[in-house]
């Protein structure tokens, strides 16, 4: 008869769950589900050896186990700490670990930039939302952010260094999916960074996976940076016959172009199955795939924004009751209106695009002052409005 295993009891957040020796916090934590699951950004069930250092997965243990119920010293990494029988964690029901949380928050982005705005990665980011749930509004941080130029790996990936949060998924992606890693963390404190030597290009056909697995829009896909937000583009399941991969991936259409494709990714923002290159970079047909359907995805999600998924829309009468007339007609104040006729350019006040001459040199006080090339503005619109540069 074979052994039964002997499954520990533990309590997160007052709510217990049984689980297989061996098992970490995090992983009971995921049994759990919801939001007793702790914030991950180095940690990665697909792939061995990560976690441990970005220490946003933070937890007390209350009581270490029934036979020594003792409270652990300090807060620990609940990725890298095992369950034992009888453990008592506390995750969000300790407001000493949301403190400690914020400070881990505060400590990743002391060097990070504020390029959300043109970043590839937000609407995704991983750092985004950590800051977003368990940020604080301000930094202590008073000194120069260490900046980085950015480093083409390869055809297909670009590395901005300065968002990078050195969690070293990508050193392991490379080592355990792509089979071959030609770079790595060099230096170490503040100079530590991701680099290859020489910049030597990363050229395994399952490379493109790092870009997936980075939390942080350190590592974009050249072949789809700033063609669109994440947000505008909608996300579908597809396949196909792939001899290097599963070809099972998630393509982000708009239109019906084909943006980008991606591996798809589970509930834990992680790679379900990695795709190869070919898939990844050379695919960018609709033609080249089997559509799946749509993706679905959390529905907290920005992603989500403007795309639902099995509405029934509402029978539109407007027509009917207007006898085939097309309601937008309603609207059409444009016949009858001279609104469109005015030249906003004519009217005192900022340049607009069309007048600005963009001469640096010229002076004054606004910008209308320098289109013009003289002193303050004689109409006083500009010079008196504290929003005109
Ligand atoms: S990596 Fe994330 S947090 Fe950083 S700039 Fe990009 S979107 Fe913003
Ligand atoms: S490049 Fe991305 S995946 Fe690699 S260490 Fe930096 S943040 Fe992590
Ligand atoms: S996820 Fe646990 S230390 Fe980073």
């Amino acid at each position: 008869m074979s052994e039964e295993k002997k499954l520990f009891k533990v309590t997160i957040d007052n709510i217990q769950v049984e689980v297989e020796a061996g098992t970490t916090i995090l992983m009971a934590a995921r049994k759990i589900g919801g939001d007793v699951v702790p914030p991950t950004m180095c940690y990665y069930s697909k792939l061995d050896k990560t976690g441990g250092y970005c220490r946003t997965c933070l937890v007390r243990v209350a009581a270490g186990s029934a036979a020594d119920p003792r409270p652990m010293p300090k807060l620990v990494a609940s990725c890298r700490t095992q369950v034992m029988d009888g453990m008592i964690v506390e995750n969000i029901t300790n407001p000493a670990v949301l403190e400690a949380r914020k400070g881990v928050v505060e400590f990743l982005l002391l060097n990070h930039p504020l390029d959300c705005p043109v970043c590839d990665q937000a609407g995704e980011c991983d750092l985004q939302d950590l800051s977003y749930e368990h940020g604080k509004e301000g930094t202590r941080y008073e000194f120069k952010r260490r900046t980085f130029e950015r480093i083409d790996l390869g055809p297909y990936i670009q590395l901005h260094m300065t968002r990078c949060i050195l969690c070293y998924r990508c050193v392991h992606t490379a080592n355990q999916v792509a089979g071959q890693r030609e770079h790595g963390v060099l230096d170490r404190g503040d100079h530590a960074q991701i680099a290859t030597y020489i910049q030597k290009s990363l050229d395994s056909n399952m490379i493109g996976n790092v870009i997936d697995v980075c939390p942080v829009g350190a590592l974009t896909d050249r072949t789809f940076r700033f063609k669109q937000r994440v947000w505008f583009t909608k996300p579908v399941d597809a396949h196909r016959d792939c001899p290097e991969c599963s070809g099972r991936v998630r393509l982000w259409f708009r239109g019906d172009d084909v943006l980008r494709v991606t591996a798809r990714k589970d509930q834990w923002g992680e790679v379900e199955e990695w795709i190869c290159n070919t898939c990844r970079f050379d695919k960018k047909e609709k033609s080249d795939w089997t559509i799946e359907g749509p993706t679905r995805l959390d529905r907290h999600s920005v992603i989500n924004a403007g795309h639902y998924v099995g509405v029934e829309k509402p029978k539109e009468t407007f027509k009917e009751v207007m006898n085939g007339r097309d309601p937008k007609l309603l609207m059409d104040i444009h016949t009858i209106s001279d609104v469109n006729q005015v030249d906003l350019h004519g009217i005192p006040g900022p340049a607009t695009s069309a007048t600005f001459n963009g001469n640096p040199t010229a002076t004054g006080t606004n910008i209308t002052d320098v289109k013009e090339g003289i002193g303050r503005n004689q109409h006083g619109t500009d010079s008196t409005n504290a929003n005109t540069p």
